[in-house]
């Protein structure tokens, strides 16, 4: 379902308004959700579409997607080997399923076809992410078949990464340099990457995709997660043995913390892989992860930036984590079996689209060319502390699309 906006340009030239027979709140939700929601879904939709207008026109036709904005006005652009490229796209893909409004078609077309040579890029594992938030999104909305061929190379790229003795795909490093690798890594992140290996598994009619997806899952199991189902970002497995020789972290506070990104990854991806496979192991995981972050939420529920920082309450938040939990936690709520669990993923994944959306996430000074502030990228190297980060901005409006029903279920790639 799209709704059809009629732009027309304010009176004072600062944001586009839209005329609607109905509200979004009216056509999509029921009164038990329309009454969740907080937010005044119009104003966010103008704010949206401001905002991203204002990014294409700074970001220009060249292949640099922006990274991350500014206060300044300035926008930090990235080669598209970045890990962060095709969010960009995803977001712009997002934005027109909105808004139904098909102007936003070309510029989510252009910005995922820059990405066309990562389908064979063996730099890192994250062409998942780049090729499915992209690419993948695209094919979803518009079933254009051109798609196709870059969704399935990119997954025979991303599995030259698995290791069968160790059971999982390589995070880091470029696969040229694997035989100077001293040990094989694994990140929990590259759970996010299994998405694009089931999606082709079935559309190829590749079995090997989606068994090297589960492989990676269960070993990641067994592997990343302490009793409590807090996670080790990183763990460093003997390639001869297969054996774990550490487990570390990157991008958290320590080895041993529970880093909030990390935590969020894995309630996304065991739901995920659940709805993929059905294997109820991946529910429990998945539902466990969820009880984890929820129980360490502060009251506004925007997470910390890792849930073992000494300084909390006085250190910065992760609005990246924030959505991509509200993501996970809208998919896990229609998967779990027990409705008093459903209704708190529910209830909690709405409350961070709720607290995202307001003023105090919202890059509503005129400058920024983003959507959310507030976000950790890389606390341990001091980089993009408390800032806008791509990611962030696509998952927020994935969040969106799902608090409002938006996201087509009906649409899904299969
Ligand atoms: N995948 C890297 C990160 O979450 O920052």
């Amino acid at each position: 379902m799209k709704i059809k906006l009629i732009v027309l340009g304010s009176i004072f030239g600062l944001f586009s308004m839209s005329c609607k027979t109905e509200s979004y709140k009216d056509r999509l939700l029921t009164q038990t959700e329309k009454e969740q929601i907080t937010f005044d879904v119009d104003s966010i939709t103008e704010f949206i579409v401001h905002q991203y207008k204002k990014s294409l026109e700074y970001a220009g036709k060249g292949d640099m997607i922006p990274r991350n904005s500014y206060k300044d006005g300035t926008i930090r652009l990235v080669p598209i080997e970045d890990w962060v490229s095709g969010f960009y796209a995803g977001t712009l893909w997002y934005i027109y399923e909105l808004t139904g409004d098909t102007s936003w078609v070309a510029p989510a077309r252009q910005w995922t076809e820059v990405l066309d040579p990562i389908k064979t890029y063996e730099g890192i594992h994250d062409i998942g992410f780049m090729i499915y938030c992209s690419y993948g999104n695209g094919y979803r909305l518009l079933k254009d078949n051109r798609y196709l061929p870059v969704l399935e190379q990119t997954s025979e790229t991303l599995c030259k990464r698995f290791n069968p003795k160790i059971g999982t795909l390589l995070s880091w490093g470029n696969l040229a340099d694997t035989v100077t690798q001293k040990y094989h890594n694994t990140i929990i992140d590259n759970m996010m990457n299994l998405e694009l290996l089931m999606f082709s598994a079935k559309k190829f009619q590749k079995p090997y995709f989606s068994d090297i997806a589960v492989r990676h899952a269960d070993n990641t199991i067994k592997c990343h997660f302490r009793p409590d189902y807090s996670t080790y970002h990183v763990v460093e497995f003997d390639k001869k043995t297969g054996e774990i020789v550490k487990r570390e972290t990157h991008q958290g506070y320590d080895d041993n913390s529970d880093w909030a990104r990390g935590q969020a990854w894995t309630i996304y991806g065991y739901s995920m892989m659940y709805r993929e496979t059905k294997d109820e192991k991946y529910l429990e995981m998945s539902s466990r992860c969820a009880d984890r972050f929820i129980s360490h939420l502060p009251g506004d529920l925007i997470p910390y930036w890792d849930f073992d920082d000494p300084c909390i309450p006085d250190t910065y938040r992760d609005a990246s984590a924030g959505a991509i939990a509200a993501c996970g936690l809208f998919d896990l709520s229609k998967q779990v079996k027990d409705s008093v669990k459903s209704l708190r993923y529910y209830n909690i994944a709405v409350g961070l689209v709720n607290r995202l959306s307001s003023e105090d996430y919202l890059a509503k000074e005129n400058y920024y060319k983003c959507l959310i502030l507030h976000s950790v990228g890389h606390w341990q190297k001091k980089t993009e502390i408390d800032c806008n980060i791509n990611y962030a901005d696509y998952y927020y409006m994935e969040a969106l699309l799902k608090a409002l029903n938006l996201y087509d279920r009906k649409n899904e790639n299969s």
